[in-house]
Formats: structure tokens, C-alpha cells, sequence
């Protein structure tokens, strides 16, 4: 079957990124071919593009790591999905694409009626958010968390899902976006001109996806017991590998702090902790598409551009020119 995908020919700025058409395959025997509606475009494509991220899959490669569809079809085997059925899946690379082969076992039923584009920015973003809250960091009620990168697509869901919490929240961006943050529930903090060791001094999480030096000055405006979560390195895009090693070398340094009272710090990853505990992604995603049909989170979609204008969204992302989420319309 033809199909049109937009694959990373070689590492570099937007312009690797090549609209082509090819044959996609058949489903095998426990595979499912789908339709994809929507796409979300994630930092982590970014830094791959930029060779900034491990691992890299072997190029030519289509980046895209969650999408929403309808099943086209079905290998011999696959008994729990039919052509027509609604999915959501973490497909981590291929959703750049007008279709996509996943096995059956990947995906996840979404309800009818729910806005493709809100859905898809649940699988990473609110997902991680989701598990840092409730998995990883174990926060309660009253308890209080510094959120970097707040404005962007996993602090705003952090944001989201933090008030519901009843956290007191913390919210680092430039200073354009902190009415946003305001607005989310969180006290905004200009990284850039204010110092958030101070302004956050005492918190019982931070939740950091920034990497190299921001890492031990977040360790240090923790409180007694508090964690740190370290999930990125967007300094990398900055700094390039000398931050990705300075980030690398203050979590070892962290890590074995862990073994003094008082705080902790770990790494999280949605891709490891979905290996490791495969049921936690599916329940905190259906719970979440069942939180988006209820109303309770409202995913912010700052851009839906056609599948060709993947250059386009990676341009705006690596710039900090959105909030939110840039979600790709497959089919358009
Ligand atoms: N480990 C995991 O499982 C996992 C899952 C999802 C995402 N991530 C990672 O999380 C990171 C964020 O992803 P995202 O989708 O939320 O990205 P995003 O939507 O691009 O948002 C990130 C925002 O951070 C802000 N920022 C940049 N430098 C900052 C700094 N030094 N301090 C505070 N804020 C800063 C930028 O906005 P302003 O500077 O304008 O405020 C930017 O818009 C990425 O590195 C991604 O790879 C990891």
C-alpha cells in the first residue's frame, strides 16, 4: 500500500527532514496497520535530529513518538482489534506518517468523540507528567514541586495535573509565558534573570528535563526528603554533548548522594518505566483519556500543521516558540 512519511535523511537543522512516499508493509500474524489521525511532535525528536539523544535509530528513520488512529487493517492472528477501532499508542518513532504497522499489543483503545489533537498530547507528555506525580515523586496533597520548563508541553501538563493534586507548584519559564503559568496554578519563575535555588528554596520535588548545571542547582533547592526526578536534557540543543556529559556526570553524582538522608534523586524515563511496568502506562493513560472526556484537563494544542510541515514544527519547537503541544494532522 502507498503510503507518505517524513523521514531524517541525515542529522542536522529542520531542513533533514524529506517528505517522501514509499510502499508501507502488511500487518504479520499479531501487527495491526493504522490510519494515523494526528501526531504529536515531541522534544526528543528535536534532540535525535540533532544527534543529541541516545539511542538514534539508523537513519533514513521517521521520528514521531505518539499518535492517535483508526486500525486499517489486521495480521491473521489479531483478535482484540478490527478495521474501524479508535487507538492511542507510544509508538516512540514512525508517526510521521500517513499509516504506521504497530503490533496489536501496543495499543490502547480510545474513546469516540475526543479531539485527536488533545488526545495525542496525552501519551507523552501527560503520561510523564502523570507518573512523576503519582509514580515517581509520590506527591501528596500540600506538598510542594518545582516544575522546569513549565510553559512547555510536559510542564503545562504538569501544571494541569498538579492543581488537581492540590500541589503547591513552582513553575520555571521566560517571562512571556508566565501568565500562562499563572493561569495553570503556578508561581512563575524567570530562570533567566531570577534565581529558582532561592525562589523554590525548600520544595519536595523538582522535576527537571533541562540537564548539565540546572541539575545540581535543582538537587540543592531541595527540602529534607525531597526527590529529584531528572527526565531531559533540552540544555543539550545549547550546549551539545559537553552538556549531555555534564548532565551525565551530575547525575552519577547525585545518584550516589541518594545513599545520604534526606533527599533522593533518580532518572525517569517513560520508555523504561513503560518496559518495566507495562500496566502502569496503559492504566495512566486510559485514566487520562477518561480525565479529557470528563473535562478535568484541557491540553494545550498551540499548533496543528499538516504531516509536510514537519520542518516547520520542529523549527518553532527548538525555538521556545510555543506552549504546549505541536501536534502533526496526518492525513492532511
Ligand atoms: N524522560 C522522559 O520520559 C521524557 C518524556 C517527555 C519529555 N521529556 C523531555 O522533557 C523535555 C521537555 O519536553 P517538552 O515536550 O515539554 O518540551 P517543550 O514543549 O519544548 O518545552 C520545554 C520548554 O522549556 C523551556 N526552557 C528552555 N530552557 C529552560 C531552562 N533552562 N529552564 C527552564 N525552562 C527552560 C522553553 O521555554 P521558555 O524558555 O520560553 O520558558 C521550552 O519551551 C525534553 O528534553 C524532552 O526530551 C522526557
Amino acid at each position: 500500500m502507498r503510503n507518505t512519511r517524513v523521514v531524517l535523511t541525515a542529522l542536522g537543522g529542520p531542513e533533514v527532514l524529506k517528505v517522501i512516499e514509499d510502499e508501507i508493509r502488511d500487518p504479520a500474524a499479531n501487527e495491526v496497520r493504522i490510519k494515523i489521525l494526528t501526531c504529536g511532535v515531541a522534544f526528543a525528536d528535536v534532540l535525535m535530529r540533532r544527534g543529541l539523544y541516545s539511542p538514534v535509530p539508523a537513519l533514513p528513520y521517521s521520528p514521531g513518538y505518539d499518535i492517535v488512529g483508526t486500525v486499517e487493517s489486521c495480521g491473521p492472528v489479531v483478535t482484540q482489534w478490527k478495521p474501524g477501532d479508535l487507538v492511542i499508542a507510544l509508538s516512540m518513532t514512525g508517526g510521521y506518517s500517513r499509516y504506521i504497522v504497530l503490533p496489536e499489543s501496543e495499543l490502547v483503545q480510545m474513546p469516540a468523540g475526543l479531539d485527536p489533537a488533545e488526545a495525542v498530547s496525552l501519551v507523552l507528555n501527560y503520561t510523564t507528567a502523570y507518573q512523576l506525580i503519582h509514580r515517581i515523586a509520590k506527591l501528596r496533597q500540600g506538598e510542594s514541586v518545582l516544575i522546569h520548563g513549565a510553559a512547555g508541553g510536559v510542564g503545562t501538563a504538569a501544571l494541569q495535573l498538579g492543581k488537581l493534586a492540590g500541589l503547591k507548584m513552582f513553575g520555571t519559564a521566560s517571562k512571556p509565558k508566565h501568565d500562562l503559568v499563572s493561569a495553570l496554578g503556578g508561581i512563575p519563575i524567570d530562570y533567566r534573570n531570577e534565581d529558582f535555588t532561592k525562589r523554590a528554596a525548600g520544595v519536595d520535588a523538582v522535576f527537571d528535563p533541562i540537564g548539565g548545571r540546572n541539575w545540581l542547582r535543582s538537587y540543592s533547592a531541595l527540602g529534607k526528603g525531597g526527590r529529584f526526578i531528572g527526565y531531559g536534557m533540552s540544555a543539550a540543543i545549547e550546549g551539545g554533548r559537553r552538556n549531555m556529559l555534564l548532565a551525565g556526570a551530575s547525575f552519577t553524582w547525585l545518584t550516589l548522594i541518594k545513599l545520604f538522608p534526606g533527599k533522593s534523586a533518580r532518572w525517569y524515563s517513560i520508555t523504561t518505566d513503560k518496559k518495566a511496568h507495562p500496566e502502569w502506562f496503559r492504566e495512566d493513560l486510559t485514566r487520562l483519556l477518561t480525565m479529557l472526556q470528563q473535562k478535568s484537563i484541557s491540553p494545550i494544542v498551540s499548533a496543528r500543521l499538516p504531516l509536510r510541515e514537519a520542518p516547520r514544527a520542529h523549527e518553532m519547537l527548538e525555538r521556545a516558540a510555543v506552549t504546549g503541544k505541536i501536534v502533526l494532522m496526518c492525513q492532511e
